[in-house]
C-alpha cells in the first residue's frame, strides 16, 4: 500500500492534504471529530468518536462498559481483548472508524478526575490492558487512538500545567503503555495530551512526538491533538503533529445532543484557540514558511491509518448492543469488583430480607462525567438489581443524592421526601443484612478535592454499622477513598463505576453466582498524605508547573519507598475461596525467565487467583523500587484443584533508565517476588541476570 499512498498523496492539491490533517464538521452529527477524506481520489471520509467506556456517538445510544479502572482490575487481558472487540462492533455500527481510546495515563494521585478511564497506576498492568484492548479493536478493522501523550495526570489547570518530571519517570513510569501500544499493537493514531511537559505543550513537544514516538519506537500511524490542545501551527506540523481535532473554533463547535440553550453551562472550558491546521498551515507552505513535504508526511500518516483499517475496501457493518455485549458489560463489572474486605458475610447466604441503602442506590452508577459518557440502551440499579432475587428489600436513601457530574445528558434528581439517616437506621436494624451503596462523584475537567465520600455519606455508614446485624458497603467510586468506618463493617466489596450492568453484577456479585474478580489496580492509602499530593508543588502544581519530584516512585513504588502502610495495597483483592501457594520455580527461558507457581484451590468453592510477579533491580546503580509488577496470571480453579501457571518475565523488566546512556540492564544479583499483591510476598526467589 506504501507505494499507492506516496502515488495518492502525489495526486493530491494542497487544498485536498489539508483536508486530511483538520477536523471539519460531521455531516451526520454522531462523531466527535471527522476528516472529510477526498472523494475525488477515493480517499473515504474518516469518523473519529469518544471513547474509553463505549461509544459516545452525538445523540445515540451504545452499551456502557464498566468504566477503565474495573477493565484493569480484572487484570484479565484476554477480557480487555473482547472488551475492544465489543467496542468496535458498536463503533462500527454507528458508521465510527477510529474510537478514541484507551486512555493510558498512570494514576499519579489518586485525585485524578480521570483515574476512572485509566487503568491505574503501574505502567506493566496499564501496558498490558492497554495493547489488548486495541488488539480487539483493531482486529474489527476500528482504530484506537491511545491517549493522551503524556504525562496528563490531572485535570486541574490541565490546559497549562507543565509535568517537571525527569527522564527516567518518563521512561520507566509514564511512557511504557504508549510504548508497547505502537511496538506491540500498532497501534493506528495516538492523541497528544492537552498539558506541558518539561515546559513545552505536548502538541508542540518535537522531542517526544518526533524523536521517541516516531523515531525510537516507529510509530507510522498519526498523531491527533485533543480537542483544541494544538497550540501553534508552524512548530506544531514540525514537532510531529500529524492532524488537528477538532479543526473548528470552539464557538462553532456545538455538539448536537447538548441543548443550544445550555451551551454556556454545558460546554467544556476549552482552550481559547483558533483552529490553526487549515488556513494558517496553507498560508505557512505558500508564504514557503513550511515546506509542504511536511504536509505530505502527514497525509501519507492519514492514509496509511486508512489502509491499516481496511477502510479502502469496506466498512464493517458492526453490531450494536448486542446480547453478547450485555453479557460482556456484566462479566467485566463481576471480574473487576474488587472485595477488599469481608468477614465472611459475603457470599449472602440465607439472608431473608436486606436493606438496600444509599443516596444513588436506585440509580445505575455508569461512568464518571466528561467525554467517556455514554448513554445505554439499558441499565439496573443496585436497587433493582437485588429486588430481582428471592428476597425481601427495604430501601431507604439516607442521606439527599450525591450530584453526578453529566456533560452530555444530565441525570435529573428524583423528587421525593427528604431522605434521614434515622429511616436508613430503622431499615437496617429490621433486616437480615444492610447493604449500604456509596460513591464519589468524579468527572474530567475537575480532579477529586479529596478523598473522602462526598456528603454525609460517611456518617450514614456510620450509622447503620452501628445497629445491622452485618453491614455490606458497596463502594462505587473512581479509586480509593478515605473509610472511616472501615472496622466497623463487615465487608466492603470496590465495583468502580460498573456502567448499565451495575445492579445485575452487584446481585451475582452478593448472592455468590459470581465471586469478585478484581485486584486493585492501584493502592487505596488511609489518608491523601500518603500520596506524593500532600504538597501543592507536587499537585496540582504552582505557577503552572507541577514537580513530579517523587520520580518513579510512583504508587506502591512510593508507599514501600516511604514505609507507608496502605489500607490496601495494590494486587489486593479477596476471593469467596482460599488458595495455597507452593514454592516457585524459577528457568531461564529464551530472552528472560519462567516463573512456575503451584497453586491449589483449598476452599470448597471455583474461584480466581491472580498471580503476580514482582521483580527488584537490586543489582542497579540508582535508587530502584522494592518491587515493580512484571508479570501476572489470573487463574481459576474448580474447588481442589492444582494447577502451576507459569508467568513469564521478559529480561528487559531488569532494565533501568539511565539519563546519560539510556536503557540499562541491571546486570548482577536481582530478585523475583511472587505474590497475591504487593505486600503478600509468598516467595522471593533471587535470579542471576546478565
Ligand atoms: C477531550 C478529552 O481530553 C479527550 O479524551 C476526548 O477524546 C476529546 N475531548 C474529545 O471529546
Amino acid at each position: 500500500m506504501d507505494g499507492d499512498i506516496s502515488e495518492i498523496t502525489g495526486g493530491l492539491t494542497l487544498d485536498e492534504k489539508l483536508r486530511l490533517v483538520h477536523g471539519a464538521v460531521d455531516p451526520d452529527g454522531k462523531a466527535t471529530g471527522y476528516l472529510p477524506g477526498v472523494d475525488r481520489v477515493g480517499v473515504p471520509p474518516l469518523s473519529l468518536v469518544d471513547g474509553p467506556l463505549g461509544v459516545r456517538a452525538s445523540g445515540e445510544r451504545a452499551t456502557a462498559f464498566p468504566a477503565s479502572v474495573a477493565l484493569a482490575a480484572s487484570w484479565r487481558p484476554s477480557l480487555a481483548r473482547r472488551f475492544g472487540r465489543a467496542l468496535a462492533g458498536e463503533a462500527a455500527a454507528h458508521g465510527q472508524d477510529i474510537v478514541l481510546a484507551p486512555g493510558v495515563n498512570i494514576a499519579r494521585v489518586p485525585h485524578g478526575g480521570r483515574n476512572f478511564e485509566y487503568y491505574g497506576e503501574d505502567p506493566y498492568l496499564t501496558a498490558r490492558t492497554g495493547v489488548a484492548v486495541i488488539d480487539g479493536l483493531e482486529s474489527e478493522g476500528v482504530a484506537a487512538t491511545v491517549k493522551h501523550f503524556v504525562a496528563n495526570n490531572q485535570e486541574t489547570n490541565r490546559y497549562d500545567v507543565s509535568a517537571a518530571v525527569s527522564e527516567r519517570a518518563l521512561r520507566e513510569i509514564y511512557l511504557p503503555a504508549f510504548r508497547a501500544a505502537v511496538e506491540e499493537a500498532d497501534v493506528t493514531s495516538v492523541m497528544t495530551a492537552y498539558n506541558r511537559v518539561n515546559g513545552t505543550h505536548m502538541s508542540d513537544h518535537g522531542y517526544l512526538l518526533s524523536d521517541v514516538l516516531k523515531g525510537e519506537w516507529g510509530f507510522d500511524g498519526f498523531v491527533v491533538s485533543d480537542w483544541w490542545g494544538t497550540r501553534s501551527t508552524v512548530a506544531a506540523a514540525r514537532a510531529g503533529l500529524d492532524v488537528e481535532m477538532p479543526g473548528i473554533d470552539p464557538e462553532e463547535f456545538v455538539p448536537t445532543d447538548i441543548d443550544v440553550d445550555d451551551v454556556p453551562e454545558a460546554m467544556p472550558p476549552v482552550p481559547d484557540v483558533p483552529a490553526l491546521f487549515g488556513d494558517p498551515l496553507r498560508e505557512a507552505v505558500e508564504s514557503g514558511e513550511l515546506d509542504e513535504a511536511v504536509v505530505d508526511e502527514k497525509v501519507a500518516r492519514v492514509l496509511r491509518g486508512t489502509a491499516s483499517i481496511g477502510r479502502f475496501d469496506e466498512e464493517p457493518a458492526g453490531e450494536l448492543d448486542a446480547a453478547a455485549h450485555r453479557e460482556l458489560a456484566r462479566e467485566i463489572a463481576t471480574e473487576g469488583a474488587v472485595l477488599l474486605r469481608n468477614d465472611g458475610t459475603l457470599p449472602l447466604g440465607d439472608v431473608g430480607s436486606l436493606a438496600v441503602i444509599g443516596p444513588n442506590a436506585d440509580r445505575a452508577k455508569l461512568g464518571g462525567g466528561g467525554s467517556s459518557e455514554v448513554s445505554p440502551f439499558t441499565r439496573t440499579s443496585p436497587v433493582e438489581g437485588l429486588e430481582a432475587r428471592e428476597v425481601s428489600v427495604t430501601v431507604e436513601r439516607g442521606v439527599p443524592p450525591v450530584s453526578e457530574s453529566r456533560m452530555f445528558g444530565a441525570e435529573s434528581d428524583e423528587e421525593g421526601p427528604d431522605p434521614s439517616i434515622d429511616d436508613a437506621v430503622d431499615a437496617a436494624a429490621a433486616a437480615d443484612c444492610a447493604v449500604v451503596v456509596v460513591q464519589d462523584d468524579a468527572t474530567e475537567f475537575r480532579d477529586r478535592p479529596d478523598l473522602g465520600l462526598p456528603g454525609r455519606q460517611d456518617d450514614l455508614v456510620e450509622a447503620v454499622a452501628g445497629v445491622a446485624d452485618r453491614t455490606v458497603v458497596v463502594l462505587r467510586t473512581s479509586g480509593p477513598v478515605e473509610m472511616p468506618w472501615l472496622d466497623a463493617v463487615d465487608a466492603v466489596l470496590e465495583t468502580w463505576y460498573p456502567g448499565q450492568a451495575d445492579g445485575d453484577a452487584l446481585a451475582d456479585l452478593l448472592f455468590g453466582d459470581a465471586e469478585p474478580g478484581g485486584r486493585l489496580p492501584t493502592t487505596f492509602g488511609r489518608s491523601a498524605a500518603d500520596y506524593p499530593a500532600s504538597d501543592e508543588t507536587a499537585f496540582p502544581g504552582v505557577n503552572d508547573v507541577a514537580r513530579y519530584d517523587e520520580g518513579v516512585f510512583v504508587g506502591y513504588r512510593y508507599f514501600d519507598e516511604r514505609d507507608v502502610r496502605p489500607a490496601f495495597p495494590f494486587g489486593h483483592g479477596l476471593s469467596y475461596t482460599s488458595f495455597a501457594y507452593g514454592q516457585p520455580s524459577v528457568t531461564e527461558d529464551g530472552d528472560g525467565f519462567a516463573v512456575a507457581v503451584p497453586v491449589e484451590n483449598t476452599g470448597d468453592r471455583r474461584g480466581k487467583t491472580v498471580v503476580q510477579v514482582y521483580a527488584q533491580k537490586a543489582a542497579a546503580p540508582v535508587p530502584t523500587p522494592e518491587r515493580e509488577l512484571v508479570g501476572f496470571e489470573a487463574t481459576t480453579l474448580e474447588a481442589g484443584e492444582r494447577r502451576t501457571p507459569e508467568v513469564s518475565v521478559a529480561r528487559s523488566e531488569f532494565e533501568y533508565y539511565d539519563e546519560q546512556t539510556g536503557w540499562t540492564l541491571a546486570s548482577g544479583e536481582n530478585a523475583l517476588f511472587v505474590g497475591r499483591s504487593a505486600r503478600d510476598i509468598v516467595a522471593e526467589i533471587g535470579v542471576s541476570v546478565r
